[in-house]
C-alpha cells in the first residue's frame, strides 16, 4: 500500500462500498421522514446515487480492475447512529430534523471522499476517471447545499411544541 494507485485503488473500493450502502440508507431516511420536500430530495438523491455506483464501476474500468467494495466503518456507524435514534421512537419533526443532519453529514463524507479520489486520479494521469468522479462530486455538494438549507430553514418550535 505505498503508491498513489494502490491508495486511489483503496479509497474507490470504500467509496464503492459507502454509494452502495447509501443506496439503502437513503431509502430508510425517505421512509422515516414526513415532510414531502425532504421525502422527494431523499429520493432524487437515492437515483443519483444509483449512477455514482456505476460511475465507479467505470473508474474500475478504467484501471483495468475488477469493481470491488471493500467495507467501511465510516458509514456503518452513521447507518447505525440513524437506527439507535429511530429506535428511541421520536416525534416526525424530530425526525425529520435527524434526517437532515444524518444526510448532510453522509454528503460531507462524501464530498471529502471524492475531493481525496479527484486529484489522485489526477496524479494518475486519469483525466477522465477525474472528470467522471468530478461529476458526482458536484451532485453531492448539491445535496448538501439543499439538506443544509432545508436545516437552516428548520423550526425548532416545532420540536418544543410536540415535546
Ligand atoms: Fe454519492
Ligand atoms: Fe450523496
Amino acid at each position: 500500500m505505498d503508491s498513489t494507485e494502490d491508495l486511489f485503488v483503496s479509497g474507490l473500493k470504500h467509496a464503492y462500498y459507502t454509494e452502495q450502502r447509501l443506496v439503502d440508507a437513503l431509502e430508510e431516511l425517505e421512509q422515516t421522514s414526513s415532510n414531502e420536500e425532504l421525502r422527494s430530495g431523499f429520493a432524487e438523491h437515492r437515483e443519483e446515487t444509483e449512477v455514482h455506483i456505476d460511475r465507479i464501476e467505470q473508474v474500475f474500468e478504467h484501471l483495468d480492475a475488477d469493481a470491488e467494495a471493500e467495507e467501511n466503518p465510516v458509514v456503518e456507524g452513521m447507518i447505525e447512529a440513524h437506527e439507535e435514534f429511530m429506535g428511541k421512537d421520536p416525534g416526525d419533526e424530530a425526525c425529520d430534523r435527524f434526517n437532515i443532519a444524518a444526510g448532510q453529514k453522509s454528503e460531507h463524507y462524501e464530498i471529502a471522499t471524492y475531493g481525496n479520489l479527484i486529484p489522485m486520479a489526477d496524479q494518475l494521469g486519469m483525466d477522465d476517471a477525474a472528470d467522471t468522479l468530478e461529476e458526482t462530486l458536484r451532485e453531492e455538494q448539491d445535496e448538501l447545499d439543499t439538506l443544509s438549507e432545508m436545516g437552516e430553514a428548520f423550526d425548532y418550535g416545532k420540536l418544543e411544541a410536540s415535546g
